[in-house]
């Protein structure tokens, strides 16, 4: 068993993969700046797992803080999710968003390797395959046409970690493209807890259906999909939790630099994931047809055979598993973490 250091840790994803790798036995020790997120995630994990880790809170930006980390503690891998997600923010604040996601993966990776550590798990993400590539997406697609800072600054973090994997042979970067994590933890303890008004579909729908908010806004009716609504590959934020385990696994054993999805393969429309919600909850839920999103794509999923062969890892959970995990979040948690 290793001892793994979770940037954004205390995050949605981080938090449901920190519980993960503690039930499956591995050490970790956590740095998160509460950003994006709450300490109570963190109690919540020791909660379910039983387990305690270290915790230390501070900014990637900051190399000091991270030199530190890694002088106090032995670390064999990082997974590393801290990061700004928010597409539309990022338009509005694009050198916030360069200098969080770049700059602060440039000092993590700079306190990486003066401290020996050289396996390495990143957040990616499916929009790297851009506008111009056809679904499903594979790995070896060209990854180039972002539209928004967000998606560039994962396009050129993987660009960095790959520069630097080539630059030196004893690094193991593997970088996880993910598609649309949605759910909960089965305990309804952790699941996602957005500030403000949801940007993603189903933190969206979870608030109409607690109340909170009047209606569901749907993006557009005339896509060329077969109800009209954007499809993408969601995936259960639990699957995609495991598919980490198989990448730290997978980094402690190779080198070199792999770029794998994690999604289920399957499309869903956003009907389809309203209506697995009103499944899930036992009510209908309103919505009313809005003009396109600027940026949004008709289709989105992906080609899993990758995950599939490097990791022998595929998504169990289907939309409906999905939903009743995300309402049994949204019902024990109604004001959030
Ligand atoms: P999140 O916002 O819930 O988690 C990110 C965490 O990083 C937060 O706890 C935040 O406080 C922390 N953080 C941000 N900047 C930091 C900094 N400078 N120093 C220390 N901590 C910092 O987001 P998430 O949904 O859990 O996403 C995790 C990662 O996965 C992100 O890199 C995101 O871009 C990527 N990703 C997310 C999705 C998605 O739909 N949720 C899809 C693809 C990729
Ligand atoms: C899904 C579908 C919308 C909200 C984003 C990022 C991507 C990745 C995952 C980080 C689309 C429709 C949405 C609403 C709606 N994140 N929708 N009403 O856009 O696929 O991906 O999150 O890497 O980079 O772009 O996810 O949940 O915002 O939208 O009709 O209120 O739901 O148009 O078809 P998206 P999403």
């Amino acid at each position: 068993m290793a001892n793994i250091l979770v940037t954004g840790g205390a995050g949605f994803i981080g938090s449901h993969t920190c519980a993960a790798l503690l039930e499956k036995g591995h050490d970790i020790v956590v740095v998160d700046n509460f950003s994006n997120s709450k300490p109570e995630a963190l109690k919540r994990i020791k909660t379910i797992t039983g387990k305690d880790f270290k915790f230390y809170e501070l900014d990637i930006l900051d190399f000091d803080a991270l030199d530190k980390v890694f002088k106090e503690n032995k670390i064999d891998a990082v997974i590393h999710f801290a990061g700004l997600k928010a597409v539309g923010e990022s338009v509005q604040k694009p050198l916030e968003y360069y200098h969080n996601n770049i700059t602060g993966t440039l000092m993590l990776i700079k306190a990486m390797r003066e401290n020996g550590c050289k396996k390495i798990v990143f957040s990616s993400s499916a929009t790297v395959y851009g506008v111009d590539n056809p679904v499903p997406y594979v790995e070896t697609m060209p990854t180039h046409t972002a539209t928004n800072p967000y998606g560039y600054t994962k396009v050129m973090i993987e660009q960095i970690l790959t520069d630097v994997s080539v630059s030196d042979s004893e690094w193991s970067v593997a970088l996880l493209r993910y598609f649309n994590p949605i759910g909960a933890h089965k305990s309804g303890l952790l699941g996602e807890d957005p500030n403000g008004i949801p940007n993603n579909l189903f933190p969206y729908i979870a608030q109409v259906a607690s109340g909170k908010r009047e209606f569901l806004g749907v993006y557009g009716n005339d896509y060329d999909t077969p109800d009209g609504t954007g499809v993408r590959d969601y995936i259960h934020v639990m699957d995609l939790a495991d598919g980490h385990l198989c990448a730290v696994d997978y980094v402690l054993a190779h080198t070199g630099v792999e770029a794998v999805n994690l999604g289920t393969g399957k499309g869903s429309s956003v009907f389809d994931v309203l209506h697995a919600f009103e499944k899930a909850c036992g009510k209908e839920l309103p919505y009313k047809i809005l003009p396109r999103r600027a940026g949004d794509i008709a289709w989105c999923y992906a080609n899993t055979d990758k995950a599939k062969e490097l990791f022998n890892w595929q998504a169990k959970y289907d939309l409906d598993e999905m939903a009743a995990d995300g309402w049994n979040f949204t019902k024990k948690n109604p004001n959030g973490l």
